[in-house]
């Protein structure tokens, strides 16, 4: 028979209607002498009620029906009795007199139970996704996600960017990641690498005179997982030509307005704000600060230097710095609450947190009191703008410790005191960027964004002969400022991009700073200087991270939950057990010989 309706949109007005519903038996609840089972498919939940005294034949098979198993149900649209309608559904008013149910295929109990499926583990549920996505509430996350991509191509389609794919078999593209590499069998002992984005690509479309591009381009980057991050992921991939990096972010704005609108129906402040980098780094100690409350850093490396405190003034004088936050409600807490927030200011380098409680009288109570005068104990304060009742805390080292452990702490302590309103979305553009940035481990310069990225006002800078900070290379340090912007929502960087360099005599400076020769230079990227030298218009663009511009949309904990099929978080995939090995007729073709290392 033909399906006539899907379960989720019958109502009163159907009243009398003859139709016929397929789906799964969500639940099945008996009543002796009736027996009603609940209807879903994906659109929503449809009551069956099954009488003998309509059918004999659908009620003894009722009987057989269990949880999951797929059915056809014909029958009439009756209205429910009063007292039984069920208001919290949309097909509440009505449920279906069955004349006659087929059952299309069985299923066996499932390995757990999908009313209660948040018990589960999460292993569990990942190895039978297929039935983790039946949940409505998986569900309708796929159905949001496939909603929103539909909305930014009606956006990106009606402004004139062409959908242009790129190849996913090609050459490494370096984005900071390790590349996914791909054995190729013709061609014994090469490989292709899984692109890490469509950067070289996108710049090229830009070469061939397309002007506006775009894509829902899946990604590949082998690097260490977190919350937000997958092996494998999704961008909506944009470049154009022309294009200014305000016109592109307003581009950009335009369309995350247009999401923001539909999905949440809420009207984003345009234009978003935004912020430099620096001041990000100082205020936020990172560059995708979470704006949403304040408990601001600030910088207390002069004060310090005149205190008699070793660990401050050590480190200040090294060229390291010395800044703080001063927490409220804090006061109270004990030696062991201080040293745990010390383990939390450790996992980023940090070798201790230096605190001073300011009592509600305004006395100073620390350990280190000892070694400031009554003087500079009121300039910490103030410089902190910490209050009677706060505690000061402080972080002495490389800066860029200073930064990623009181950036982390700033964090912890907001969410413990409850400071950060989860109903709100701040979004902040971050701009000037670095341009490049001293990698002290390795002792060279690092690209912040990518190597492709421009230099503001389109001129290499010139980098110190010893590099890192003030020419010390065992600091961290920057050079040069970059025409790159990314867009930071609470806190996550939901997207970044940035003014390419169109002139490949810029781009080849800008590889030689980063120790990138000339013959490397053309083996590595010799298509890319090529195209720039054939006449490529100037241009930019940016990539927005659909995964997490999602996950935080449905206000999801994890990435996980807004990818159909995703990896957990030691990269591998439960249901098809992916990663495997091969077989060594497979590995025969391909001339490789795995040697596994203890
Ligand atoms: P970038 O590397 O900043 O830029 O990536 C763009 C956005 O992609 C998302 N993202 C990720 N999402 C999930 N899992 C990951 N492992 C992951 N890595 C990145 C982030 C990020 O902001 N080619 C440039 C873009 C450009 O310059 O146009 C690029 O890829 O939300
Ligand atoms: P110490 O002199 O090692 O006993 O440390 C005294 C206090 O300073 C302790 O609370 C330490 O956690 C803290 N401390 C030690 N090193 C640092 C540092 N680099 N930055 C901030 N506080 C520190």
């Amino acid at each position: 028979m033909k399906k006539t309706h899907n379960c989720g949109e019958l109502g009163a007005a159907n009243k009398g209607e003859k139709v016929v519903l397929k789906g799964w038996a969500d639940t099945r609840r008996d009543h002796g002498g009736l027996i009603f089972i609940d209807l879903r498919d994906r659109r929503g939940i449809t009551q069956i009620a099954v009488n003998p005294a309509v059918s004999e034949a659908a009620f003894n098979l009722a009987h057989e029906v269990r949880h999951e198993f797929v059915l056809e149900v014909a029958g009439t649209v009756s209205l429910r009795p009063d007292g039984t309608v069920n208001k919290n559904l949309p097909t509440g008013e009505i449920e279906i007199l069955a004349d006659k149910i087929t059952i299309l295929n069985k299923s066996k109990t499932t390995p757990f139970p999908l009313h209660g499926a948040e018990d589960a583990t999460e292993a569990l549920r990942l190895k039978y996704r297929y039935l983790d996505l039946r949940r409505p509430e998986m569900r309708d996350k796929i159905l949001l996600r496939s909603a929103i991509v539909r909305n930014i191509r009606g956006y990106l389609d009606s402004h004139g960017f062409l959908d242009i794919e790129t190849p996913i078999l090609t050459k490494s593209t370096p984005e900071g990641a390790r590349d996914y590499l791909v054995p190729s069998r013709l061609y014994a002992g090469k490989f292709f690498a899984l692109p890490q984005s469509p950067q070289l690509f996108k710049q090229i479309l830009m070469a061939a005179g397309f002007e506006r591009y775009y894509q829902i381009a899946r990604c590949f980057r082998d690097e260490d997982l977190r919350a937000d991050r997958q092996p494998e992921f999704t961008q909506v991939d944009i470049e154009t030509s022309f294009m200014s990096s305000d016109e592109i972010m307003e581009a950009v704005e335009n369309l995350i307005a247009g999401v923001w609108r539909e999905f949440k129906g809420v009207e984003i402040a345009q234009p978003i704000k935004r912020m430099a980098w620096g001041e990000a780094m100082h205020k936020y100690g990172k560059d995708a600060p979470d704006t949403r409350f304040g408990l601001l850093i600030s910088d207390a490396t002069d004060i310090a230097l005149r205190s008699g405190f070793n660990v401050f003034t050590q480190v200040a004088q090294k060229g390291g710095v010395v800044r703080g936050i001063g927490v409220p409600n804090a006061t109270e807490y004990s030696r062991k609450e201080m040293d745990d927030l010390t383990e939390e200011v450790k996992i980023h380098g940090a070798k201790g947190l230096a605190w001073i409680k300011i009592t509600a009288t305004g006395e100073y109570v620390s350990p280190i009191t000892k070694f400031f005068t009554p003087e500079l104990l009121a300039a910490l304060k103030e410089r902190l703008g910490a209050k009677n009742g706060d505690t000061m805390m402080f972080l002495a080292d490389d800066e860029k410790v200073v930064c990623a452990g009181l950036a982390h702490l700033r964090l912890v302590m907001g969410r413990r005191l409850g400071l950060i309103d989860d109903k709100k979305d701040e979004f902040v553009w971050i701009h000037d960027f670095p341009l490049l940035e001293w990698d002290v481990e390795e002792k060279r310069w690092v690209a912040l964004h990518h190597p492709f990225t421009s230099p503001k006002g389109g001129e290499a800078p010139h980098a110190p002969i010893a590099g890192g900070k003030d020419g010390n290379p065992n600091l961290w340090g920057t050079l040069g400022t970059a025409d790159a912007y990314d867009i930071v929502l609470n806190g996550t960087e939901i997207g970044g991009g940035s003014i390419r360099m169109h002139d490949a005599e810029l781009q080849k400076k800008v590889f030689e700073l980063l120790g990138i020769g000339d013959e490397e230079a053309r083996q590595k990227f010799g298509f890319l200087l090529e195209a720039l030298e054939f006449g490529c218009p100037p241009h930019g663009g940016l990539a927005l991270g659909l995964d997490r511009l999602v996950m935080i949309l449905t206000g999801s904990a994890s990435i996980r939950d807004v990818i159909a099929f995703p990896k957990t978080q030691r990269a591998v995939d439960l249901m098809t057990d992916a990663p495997s090995e091969a077989t060594t007729q497979q590995l025969k073709e391909i001339s490789l010989k795995v040697t596994v290392q203890k």
